[in-house]
């Protein structure tokens, strides 16, 4: 391409990015659409043939783009949202741009040096030693995945491995027990307690009958923020427990982790710091686009035992222990420089602004807490810790089925409505409305109206019912609740 054709596609992309993004209060905070709509605009050979630059990049953000969830939109509240920051952006742009592979010190030091500065800053949020490292990751999920490799390896690799969590775990943390090798039944879904902390008793129970039926322990996971509920682990009892039973913890921060920044987080996080791994999602509470996150290690010698795999093809990257090659710590070789988004955004705006974005998510939810409890119609379904709040339409007078339904039907309407986004989950079998509230752009009028738009929608719900003469649920209902055992 020539300068000027590559400048005008690059000037016009980047001003659609700007438009969508002035323009995201106005819009819907989800659209979507189905499979056989898309595939019929989208769905065809590979032309022989190229076509203007620019009338792809039009197609792309009429028909392509825009059929999704826009996470970052002031009133997405659903699953786990992010909101990037416009440096952030820009870095992915320029690494692609510059075509950066972060795998080794040889083959990208500049950027290898901003991974050590980046990994340093987290080693100091989470008041880790001077023996602590880690790396960035895609997220949560392959974080998971390396600090059990570590794990394993740092147990020896025995024969009939046993692994530990909540019966609120993540699904990224029982599918990376099973990467590594643990069969589904020996990974251990431990019962939580009403406040949907993991049973400390029920834990030290399952390990020592393990150990009887002659398994091995070889790691605990922590939930420092599940997603259901936000809540958090007893990570100081869970650290003391573990250490005296010679397993390793592993913390799934890769919600709650960045929380870290602030005085609170760090309070209610505390034991983190005594923990063999964590992991945690700057795409989530950093503002930053996605993929990144990291998986930080207290002694870093065991992530570079588990992933050090010499070959000989590589074998000018080897700088020694002064010039670190992220590839070995974990299991890409080719990646992406993801230090460079979170390093562009911290100098951009400062920790004091990064700081009090973090500390207006758990203002909003505090808030949202206080009006969910003041309503005569909403019912709180779970204690508050981070940001995220589990309620429910409940104005009393109304039986099990009833509630579920209308709480379902006010979920669909909400869905398919233009102000908001918020999803649901499943509480010892009950259906319970749920928002998570992290993005830095969201008011407190934005939580506000989300809220009262549920309210009346709810009322509707249940006066409908009611005129129907008979409380039947919209749907089947699907709950789970919790679950013993690994499900397929
Ligand atoms: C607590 C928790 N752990 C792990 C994950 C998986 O992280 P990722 O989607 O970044 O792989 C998530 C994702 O929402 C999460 O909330």
């Amino acid at each position: 391409m020539t300068p000027e054709s590559m400048r005008r596609l690059a000037n016009a992309a980047t001003e659609m990015l700007i438009e969508r993004v002035r323009g995201l209060n106005d819009a819907n905070a989800w659209d979507g659409e189905f499979r056989e709509v898309l595939e019929d605009r989208l769905g065809s050979l590979p032309p022989e043939e190229g076509r203007p630059a620019e009338e792809v990049l039009t197609q792309v953000v009429r028909e392509v783009l825009p059929f999704a969830a826009r996470l970052d939109h002031p009133r997405f509240f659903g699953f786990v949202p992010s909101s990037p920051t416009w440096p952030g952006v820009v870095a992915d742009y320029l690494s692609a741009g510059f075509n950066i592979n972060s795998c080794t010190w040889l083959v990208s030091s500049g950027t290898s040096q901003l991974e050590l500065v980046v990994v340093d800053w987290l080693r100091g949020w989470i008041g880790y030693p001077e023996t602590a490292g880690g790396l960035l990751t895609s997220g949560g999920s392959a974080a998971s995945v390396e600090a059990l490799v570590a794990a394993r390896m740092a147990a020896g690799h025995p024969e009939r491995p046993t692994m530990y969590m909540s019966d609120q775990a993540h699904s990224a943390l029982k599918r990376a027990a099973v990467i590594v090798g643990v069969r589904r039944e020996n990974v251990r879904l431990v019962r939580s307690d009403d406040d949907f902390r993991i049973d400390m008793a029920e834990l030290r129970r399952r390990v020592n009958e393990d150990r009887a039926n002659g398994l091995q322990p070889v790691a605990v996971c922590a939930n420092a923020g599940t997603t259901s509920t936000g809540a958090v682990d007893p990570l100081a009892a869970m650290v003391d427990y573990c250490a005296s039973e010679g397993i390793w913890l592993h913390v799934d921060a890769a919600y709650g982790g960045f929380s870290l920044v602030t005085e609170e987080g760090k309070e209610l996080l505390d034991g983190i710091e005594r923990a063999d791994s964590v992991g945690m999602d700057a795409h989530k509470w950093f503002f930053q686009p996605y993929e990144v996150g990291a998986l930080m290690v207290k002694d870093r010698t065991h992530l570079e035992n588990a992933f050090t795999i010499g070959s000989d093809y590589l074998q000018d990257t080897v700088w020694g222990t002064n010039h670190p090659n992220f590839a070995d710590r974990g299991l890409q070789l080719s990646r992406s420089a993801r230090a460079l988004k979170i390093w562009m955004s911290v100098h951009t705006f400062g920790m004091t602004a990064f700081r009090a974005a973090v500390a207006r998510g758990f203002d909003l939810t505090r808030r949202a807490e206080e009006l969910v409890e003041s309503s005569p119609t909403l019912e709180s379904m779970a204690p508050v810790t981070l940001g995220i709040l589990c309620f429910r339409i409940n104005p009393g007078g109304h039986d099990e089925r009833a509630l579920e339904g209308a709480n379902r039907k006010v979920l669909a309407q909400v869905f398919w409505h233009e102000l908001a986004f918020l999803s649901s989950t499943s509480l010892r079998g009950v259906f319970s409305l749920r928002l998570c509230i992290l993005n830095h752009t969201t008011t407190w009028e934005d939580v506000r109206r989300t809220l009262e738009l549920v309210v009346r929608l709810g009322k509707e719900a249940l006066a409908a019912s009611e005129s129907e003469g008979r409380n039947q649920p919209e749907q089947a209902s699907n709950a789970t609740g919790g679950h013993d055992e690994l499900d397929p």
